[in-house]
């Protein structure tokens, strides 16, 4: 065997060898338990090509136009970084460019609540919040701020947002980043946030495929393989791939491959996952990117359907940051010398052109303006190679526009009261106010004096990690209770102070909180995941709120949090009148709660998560997995059943129910209506045949050496990546190539040629899978109205739609008692007395299950009695209507 692809990067050879010796003592270390039976990723190969799908052929034909004249050194520049830290250090991932034809570097940032490691920016409420809202017109309005301010910065992609975690394990650290443990929550927060982004011409990137449930041991490194996470086809299907299924149709234009493994193959070259349900089955039409040094193969991730590798940089089973790829010269090497066909490298960059085409960023689309690198106005041109030349880096333009507005609306809408013994909210301005708690106020070391957030120090505005912006100000709580209220007192202090006897008149308002974050940093013992404060508020909070409860007989906790944290310490206390949940607000923290406090508007926010009595609640399953030094195995073996789901099948019932979140209004829900809209039958209408793809018509001869050469007199910067070779190794590599002796070991089930008709999987043929089974087939309208006497605060009412599969098929598919599948909220808030009309879909998806053995999606009984449940909390629906008579009836009890 000839070993063609060893990471190493051109004249360094002898240096590659010490390091291999190294490498091959670590790989003693490499055991790995076996995925456990029936968890598989089989092999799926090739890469079927881009460009047959309608949405996206105007594009591929400009990107294959541009394609075809570029030589081989030229396509593999755009499908790889450049190397961390590079060019002017303006962006957490930057490719390669190619200046004779106009393509320039592209600039890749995180994340998904706001430009990352930069000024003059708006610090978004984060995922979670925005879930909170059940607002979809929000969702998407953040997404246009948020486009914006990326566009304004020159970041051709955004790297977000981010749908896996889906939230399976309640200590998982980046479930904030996403939207909340349902599919359906992920997937339409996911969809509207990518339209918002790229109506701007933003690339959004849809991450991460799939299974990063946990921070702990995600990412492979020469002494560690990443974890495992072993997923039926079927609770792949209804949960995990679902929100990704649902951007795809919306048109991302890109995704980004989860750190750690599926089934036992690496997440950035699983064929099964890539090859096979994303570019096959689920059409996808644009570039695949690593997540940041996950990429573990050269040759290997480009067969299995990987189109760019960022930073570009290797980590994963090598030398770190010593200026090696797997890619750049490395993929020009296993090019020539016949190990990746050409027609895989075309695709690759032609799907890197046809997405830049498609978001329409090639007409005067702005550079960047900003570096990750440094706040200064000066620095390195090339960070990452330690000696370089200096210059202008940072240009400091102010993005912001009006963005605080929607930024207060999310918010604003997230905030979720949990409970209101006597409708104590919301308070007089006039009442004293005792507040504790640090969470209250701004980082008195200042607001970003924590790279990346990586402390939980004053206000919880964000977690940790990749996913965190810098502040450009923050309206903390304390400021704004301290405007807005005649008599605040505050206590600055996470251990109860001592306090004079209060009347029976005070309030105490306690702020409590619970972070996570990135893997990459630990703060106070939680490694990214709350692996160490569990499910309990941080800094001794329970005992905060126990205390104030002993001295105070009116107490208000507002939490600041990540995800569920249990009450059940102080939830019962009878002076515990109030409990809000501000989730994580971003920069608008303060008025947009304190509004809510004082009754200018009324909390419409509704848990994206349930909150359980105790964590023991939860399967076992979802709990932090870790086997050091083999491959740990994260067996789904609860399937379907996480959060909401489990709680139901298992009966247990939880502290507060995913969906709950009270009003100052009472809304009830009338004159329900069920409309027919396509019929259904049991398999969708057989998928559109693939029509053929221009990329076919693309060159396939083996490229000319001199395509890869080194120009003559290339002043090389130390750990650039280049695409380039010299030219003595260029030359050998075209000439086992040439010889068409490939000795490459190829996977398995390898093939390269493009599946036929005949082999194309049946739920496919269009972004997003069959487009039937995006047809509505049933529409629901009600009215909601505002019960609540006159005098109160008007609010905005939610309703949550769920599905209940007809209890025949439900038995044989062993399907959730509900599953969420739609939510409305209203436009305005509802004065008492008013009333608002309220529209929900189910489509033929939502009212499908996987049918593993068919391979498609299928409606067990499409003349079946499925009920239809709408309400406001997943425990509190009291509408129901019937698919087979159309009868709505309202008042009922619901279903759990
Ligand atoms: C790793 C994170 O997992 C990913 O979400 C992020 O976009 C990259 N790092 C780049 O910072």
């Amino acid at each position: 065997m000839v070993i063609l692809n060893m990471g190493c990067p051109p004249g360094l050879r002898s240096l590659s060898l010490f390091f291999l010796s190294g490498a091959a003592s670590a790989s003693v270390l490499q055991q790995r338990d076996p995925v456990p039976a029936g968890y598989v990723a089989a092999p799926y190969y090739p890469t079927p090509y881009g460009g047959w799908a309608d949405d996206w052929s105007a594009s591929y034909e400009s990107a294959i136009k541009l394609v075809s004249q570029m030589t081989l050194a030229e396509k593999v520049n755009i499908t790889a970084g450049t190397g961390i830290y590079m060019l002017q250090g303006r962006c957490v991932g930057n490719t390669g460019s190619v200046p004779r034809l106009g393509l320039p570097s592209l600039c890749l940032q995180d994340g998904p609540l706001g430009v990352r490691t930069t000024d003059n920016i708006t610090a978004f409420p984060a995922g979670i919040s925005t879930g909170a809202t059940f607002n979809k017109d929000l969702m998407y309005e953040r997404g246009v701020a948020i486009g914006e301010e990326f566009k304004g910065k020159g970041a051709n992609f955004y790297l977000g947002p981010s749908v896996g975690a889906l939230g399976r394990k309640p200590r998982g650290g980046r479930n904030w980043e996403g939207f909340g443990s349902d599919p359906v929550l992920q997937a339409i927060a996911g969809a509207e946030t990518i339209k918002g982004v790229q109506e701007q011409g933003v690339i959004a990137t849809l991450k991460h495929l799939i299974g990063n449930e946990q921070e702990l041991y995600r990412m492979y490194n020469p002494l560690q393989q990443a974890y495992s996470a072993n997923i039926d086809d079927r609770t792949l299907h209804e949960i995990y791939l679902w929100p990704f299924a649902q951007g795809v149709k919306t048109g991302v234009g890109s995704i980004m491959a989860s750190y750690n493994a599926i089934n036992g193959s690496a997440a950035s070259q699983n064929a099964y996952i890539i090859n096979g349900l994303l570019k096959d089955e689920l059409g996808f039409q644009g570039l695949v990117m690593t997540d940041w040094l996950a990429q573990i193969s050269g040759v290997g991730s480009a067969l299995a359907g990987l189109d760019m590798s960022m930073p570009g940089d290797t980590i994963g089973n090598s030398v770190p940051l010593f200026g090696y790829s797997n890619w750049m010269y490395e993929l020009t090497r296993s090019v020539l010398n016949g190990s990746v066909p050409v027609d895989r490298i075309n695709d690759m960059a032609t799907r890197v052109v046809a997405t830049w085409y498609q978001l329409g960023q090639d007409k005067d689309y702005p550079p960047p303006n900003f570096s990750s690198n440094t706040a200064d106005p000066e620095g390195p041109l090339y960070p990452g190679a330690l000696i370089s030349p200096r210059g202008v880096v940072n240009e400091y333009v102010n993005v912001q526009g009006d963005h605080k507005i929607i930024a207060k609306q999310v918010a604003q809408e997230a905030v979720t009261l949990l409970k209101n013994n006597g409708s104590f909210l919301p308070l007089s301005t006039k009442a004293p106010l005792f507040v504790f708690g640090t969470d209250a106020q701004a980082d008195p070391q200042g607001i970003n004096s924590c790279t990346d957030k990586t402390c939980n120090r004053g206000l919880l505005g964000m977690g940790w990690g990749s996913g965190s912006a810098n502040y450009p100000y923050l309206d903390d709580p304390i400021s704004s209770l301290k405007r807005k209220a005649a008599n605040v007192t505050y206590y600055a202090t996470d251990s109860f102070p001592s306090v004079a006897a209060p009347s029976s008149n005070d309030v105490a308002i306690v702020f409590i909180s619970s972070d996570s974050g990135e893997n990459s940093y630990t703060v106070e013992n939680n490694h990214g995941d709350r692996d160490a404060d569990g499910l309990k508020a941080w800094h001794n909070g329970d005992t905060l709120v126990q205390k104030a409860a002993e001295k105070y007989s009116n107490v208000v906790v507002v939490v600041h949090t990540v995800g569920p944290i249990i009450m059940e310490p102080w939830i019962n206390l009878p002076s515990v009148k109030a409990v809000l949940v501000a989730h994580l607000p971003g920069q608008e923290a303060g008025d947009s709660l304190t509004e809510l406090i004082f009754g200018e508007a009324s909390p419409s926010g509704h848990l994206p998560y349930s909150i359980p009595v105790s964590e023991d609640d939860y399967p076992d399953s979802v709990s932090l997995v870790a086997t050091p030094l083999s491959q740990t195995q994260d067996t789904y073996s609860e399937g379907l059943y996480i959060d909401y789901r489990h709680l139901n099948k298992a009966n247990i019932k939880p502290r507060f129910a995913f969906g709950h979140g009270l009003s100052y209004a009472s809304f009830h829900f009338s004159n329900a209506t069920l409309t027919r809209v396509t019929p259904l039958s049991e398999v969708p209408p057989p998928r559109p045949s693939k029509p053929a793809s221009p990329v076919a018509g693309l060159n396939t001869t083996l490229p000319a050496a001199a395509e890869a050469y080194f120009p003559d007199g290339f002043d090389r910067i130390w750990r650039y990546l280049y695409s380039w070779l010299p030219s003595g190794e260029a030359d050998a590599a075209h000439e086992i190539g040439a010889a068409g002796s490939k000795t490459y070991p190829y996977p398995a089930g390898y093939s390269a040629t493009q599946k036929p008709a005949s082999a194309q999987p049946p739920a496919g043929g269009a972004s997003g899978g069959n487009p039937a089974l995006w047809d509505t087939a049933y529409a629901l309208t009600l009215t909601v109205t505002n019960t609540a006497a006159s005098g109160t605060t008007p609010g905005k009412a939610v309703a949550q739609a769920y599905v209940q599969f007809p209890a025949s098929s439900s038995s044989a598919f062993d399907t959730p008692v509900i599953q969420l599948r739609d939510f409305a909220k209203t436009g305005a808030a509802l004065a008492p007395g008013q009333s608002a009309q309220l529209s929900l879909s189910f489509t033929r998806r939502d009212l499908s299950v996987w049918d593993t053995v068919r391979q498609n999606w299928v409606v067990p009984e499409p003349a079946g009695r499925y009920s239809l449940w709408v309400g406001g909390a997943s425990d509190d629906l009291p509408v129901v209507c019937y698919s087979d008579t159309l009868v709505c009836e309202v008042d009922v009890t619901g279903p759990v």
